[in-house]
């Protein structure tokens, strides 16, 4: 189930961050559209949820699992601890143990696919942080662990004493945000076989057609491309970053079921060197070197 680095396969997650406790129906929506298209890796927080507050997006999909038992059956759920408001990081043991407990009350699962640290707690020592999602997997409370938003140094220091593979990283990557590629984050991802989770692929909406005035070139670089592979732009957002040889796992956030059959319209697109690259130089602003 988590063979989420398989080289040249093109893989979708959906994210729950603008979703609120409440909106059961129009997850189940999306989350319908999603299994259709063989989307089947769900991804949340506890500290999602907007204005339901901390854990509603974890109540939600623990509604929707109780209003549609089958819609969930194989899905992979992977969440995120660590970000507790107004500390604003806690990754000590104590905290990312009952924080795993609350998120498995929450979701209604007895183990969770996939467990994130979601930001790195600078007070925390890797050995630490290593030591209680160990125990969190030999307990069979997580399956699998990852972390987000670390630099290279903090994963290659949370390895060095972790036991468990670390099977996901997830960042921000986007052709609005494309510092990954030049960071050794995705380096290191292929180097350690870590599969790449990438959030807010369209930069939050950024990169669309009527998007602000930031970001222009890039936009229209996206949009000369949809033109010629008959996609929308966001397709080709998307697609940018399926072609990158890491295991990159865009994880789609928009709530507009149109929207979402664009993005998922990337599988189709395969865009050529001269047309990936054109998207690089727009998003640096100037030629490769
Ligand atoms: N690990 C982390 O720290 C972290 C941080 C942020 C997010 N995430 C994960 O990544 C997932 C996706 O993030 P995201 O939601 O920011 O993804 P995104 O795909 O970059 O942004 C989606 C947003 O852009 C809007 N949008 C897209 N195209 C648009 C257009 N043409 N016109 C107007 N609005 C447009 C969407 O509005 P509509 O809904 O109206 O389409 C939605 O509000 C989250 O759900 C979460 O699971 C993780």
């Amino acid at each position: 189930m988590l063979a989420l680095s398989e080289r040249g396969k093109k893989r979708l997650a959906y994210g729950f961050w603008r979703f609120t406790a409440d909106q059961v129906d129009q997850a189940i929506a999306m989350i319908e559209l999603m299994r259709a298209k063989g989307i089947d890796h769900l991804d949340t927080a506890d500290v999602y949820g907007g204005a339901s507050g901390f854990g509603g997006a974890e109540k939600l999909l623990g509604a929707v699992r109780a209003k549609a038992p089958k819609l969930l059956d194989g899905a992979m759920i992977a969440t995120k601890a660590g970000v507790e408001f107004g500390t604003p990081y806690n990754s000590s043991p104590a905290y990312l143990k009952a924080a795993c407990e609350a998120s498995l009350q929450r979701l209604g699962m007895q183990r969770v696919d996939l467990f994130y640290i979601h930001r790195p707690d600078l007070l925390a020592h890797p050995a630490e942080v290593a030591g209680v999602l160990d125990d969190l997997v030999r307990e069979g409370k997580i399956a699998a662990v990852g972390v987000s938003n670390y630099t290279v140094a903090e994963v290659a220091a949370l390895k060095r004493f972790l036991k468990a593979p670390l099977v996901a990283h997830q960042i921000e990557f986007s052709a609005g945000h494309i510092e990954p590629l030049f960071d050794g984050t995705l380096d290191q991802a292929m180097a350690e076989d870590i599969a790449v989770a990438a959030w807010s692929p369209l930069a939050r909406g950024a990169l669309a057609e009527n998007g602000t005035t930031a970001l222009m070139a890039v936009r229209a670089a996206l949009a000369k491309l949809a033109a010629a592979h008959d996609v929308s732009s966001n397709a080709i957002a998307i697609a940018f970053l399926l072609a990158h040889p890491a295991a990159v796992t865009p994880i789609l956030g928009t709530t507009n079921p149109a929207r979402a059959i664009e993005c998922i319209d990337a599988l189709k697109v395969e865009l050529s060197r001269r047309d990936w690259y054109d998207i690089v130089e727009a998003a640096r602003g100037e030629r490769m070197p």
